[in-house]
């Protein structure tokens, strides 16, 4: 395989959280490229404050630290970036191409979600909420669960593996390999206006949400309307039919399908 920016992978049996520990590597001075992979999280951050669980040696959990020179409208999509190499190395070893679900979810091909992202920075570091380091780290369901009664109940119905959606038991390894291989050419992308119409592009043709009637909720309102577009900077575009409404993910507490 042709090499990547991603050399210096870090592995743990177990740690609290791979974005914690990327993002105090990344104040003490850490380069671009850095990875952090662990077979057990015992504090794993999801978005929303919510806590990312999985059996210990069952799915991929792994960050990365990036220090792209974006504008701060744009930085979501270094988020994307991931998503979207995330979908290829299930593609590539699974042989299904989950879809995402604006702004940061991968779906199974019933659905339910099989991997999340969470995008972290240290503000301190952005003053102007451009350029500095990003941590994006994904947990993709592998493995667990494996069968339906693995699932917790606050999660039947909602989550899925790549080993329940396709029936493949893929090797964890192999999938952050192709991760990898599919990152490194879109973090190169996020560096150029072209490069950045790309990958919003990209996100736009795999994005299930365009095209679905949803439900915005923002911290102070909540507006329903069709998803129609994503904006080269990654944004979601809403016709509520009274205008359209731009989305950024950073504001955004949830978009959910409307009935
Ligand atoms: C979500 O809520 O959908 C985002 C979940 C992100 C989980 C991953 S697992 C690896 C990395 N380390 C963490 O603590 N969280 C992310």
């Amino acid at each position: 395989m042709r090499s990547t920016r991603f050399t210096d992978i870090r592995r743990f049996d177990t740690i609290d959280s791979t974005n914690r520990y990327l993002l105090d590597e990344a104040r003490a001075g850490a380069p671009e490229g850095v990875v952090a992979v662990a077979d057990h999280q015992e504090a794993g951050r999801g978005r929303l404050g919510r806590r990312w669980e999985a059996p210990p040696g069952t799915n991929l959990l792994v960050s990365v630290l990036l220090r792209p020179r974006l504008p701060a409208a744009s930085r979501h999509l270094a988020s994307t970036a991931v998503a979207l190499a995330a979908s290829d190395a299930v593609a590539r070893c699974a042989g299904s191409a989950p879809g995402i679900k604006w702004p940061n979810d991968l779906l199974g091909r019933d659905g339910r979600k099989l991997a999340g992202v969470l995008a972290e920075a240290d503000p301190g570091d952005t003053p102007d909420g451009s350029d500095g380091p990003v941590v994006v780290g994904i947990g993709i369901n592998v493995g667990w669960p494996a069968v339906e009664a693995d699932l917790p109940p606050e999660l039947a119905g909602t989550a899925t593996s790549v080993l329940l959606d396709t029936g493949v038991a893929v090797d964890r390894q192999e999938l952050l390999a192709g991760l990898l291989a599919a990152l490194d050419p879109r973090v190169d992308a996020l560096a150029t206006p072209g490069g950045r119409t790309a990958l919003s592009s990209e996100l736009r043709d795999r994005c299930v949400t365009v095209g679905a009637r949803v439900r915005v909720v923002l911290p102070a309102e909540s507006f329903e309307g069709i998803a129609t577009d994503v904006t080269t900077e990654g944004h979601l575009v809403v016709d509520t039919g009274r205008g359209r409404r731009s989305v950024v993910a950073g504001d955004v507490v949830h978009v959910r399908p409307a009935g």
